[in-house]
């Protein structure tokens, strides 16, 4: 498998809060790896620091071959890599719909006009994506109305919008109800299985990220502590001190 996600040897720093040290990690195209580590060790952060949504301060990242350390936000999402937040951001007083055509980057290009003119192609997969998140029913209700997992999965489907090579999702089942967390895991294989797209996945519970990922990387305190398979990581004795024995 070739390497789709390179990260090299990244640092970031808030004033004198270092987030990430020297992380390094790599994705292979078409896996599902995992990101786990303490609240506070940096895993958010390294996901904005991949995305473009801060500038990193040392360190290299390269995406499908190439370079995008110092490229921003809407360059990086249009080489095919998006994200979904800890803390969902859709538009809650839109309806699903609306929200999905937002999401769509052929309407992002045209941000002002999307209302009076909504290519069919784009409602189509919206539709499509809706109804793979199991939201068809809701596609005319408006966002905020919806449970914080149904709004978790509207956030999902509008990732996919992008036609994403790479999805980064940051803790896909926290805060949601437990009934919904194995719709949630499945539909992350079904994206990765059936649209064939690889996914970093940001996730606290263990039992979700030992299913899903073929690879985990474990953070603390900004650093790399474990990578590997994830019996490999489960077993490391420092993961064990650093998170998973205080878990
Ligand atoms: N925008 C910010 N400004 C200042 N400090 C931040 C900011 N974002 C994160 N931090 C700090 O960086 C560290 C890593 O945070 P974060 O990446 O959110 O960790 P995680 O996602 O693993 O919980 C924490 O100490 C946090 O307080
Ligand atoms: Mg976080």
């Amino acid at each position: 498998m070739s390497v789709l996600l390179n990260v090299q040897n990244v640092n970031k720093a808030y004033g004198g809060v270092v987030a990430n040290k020297d992380v390094s990690l790599q994705v292979k195209r078409g896996e599902i790896s995992g990101l786990i580590g303490p609240n506070g060790s940096g895993k958010t952060t390294l996901f904005g620091s991949i995305v473009g949504a801060h500038p990193i301060d040392g360190g290299r990242i390269q995406f499908d071959g190439e370079e995008i350390s110092s490229l921003r936000v809407p360059q990086i999402a249009r080489l095919g890599l998006s994200r979904t937040f800890q803390q969902t951001r859709i538009f809650g007083e839109m309806d699903c719909l609306q929200n999905m055509r937002i999401a769509s980057p052929m309407q992002a290009r045209h941000f002002g006009q999307w209302l009076s003119r909504v290519p069919a192609s784009v409602d189509r997969r919206a539709d499509e994506l809706l109804d793979f998140v199991g939201l068809h029913s809701k596609r005319l209700l408006k966002a905020g109305s919806l449970s914080f997992g149904q709004q978790k999965l509207l956030e999902f489907a509008m990732a996919l919008m992008n036609e994403p090579k790479l999805l980064l999702l940051d803790e896909p089942t926290a805060g949601i109800n437990p009934t919904l967390i194995n719709g949630v895991v499945d539909r992350l294989k079904r994206a990765n299985e059936e649209m064939g797209i690889t996914l970093l996945v940001i996730e606290h519970n263990m039992r979700v990220i030992m299913n899903l990922a073929t690879h985990i990387t474990c953070l603390a305190h900004g650093e790399v502590l474990a990578s590997g398979t994830p019996d490999d990581v489960r077993d490391d004795k420092r993961v064990v001190d650093a998170y998973l024995g205080a878990a």
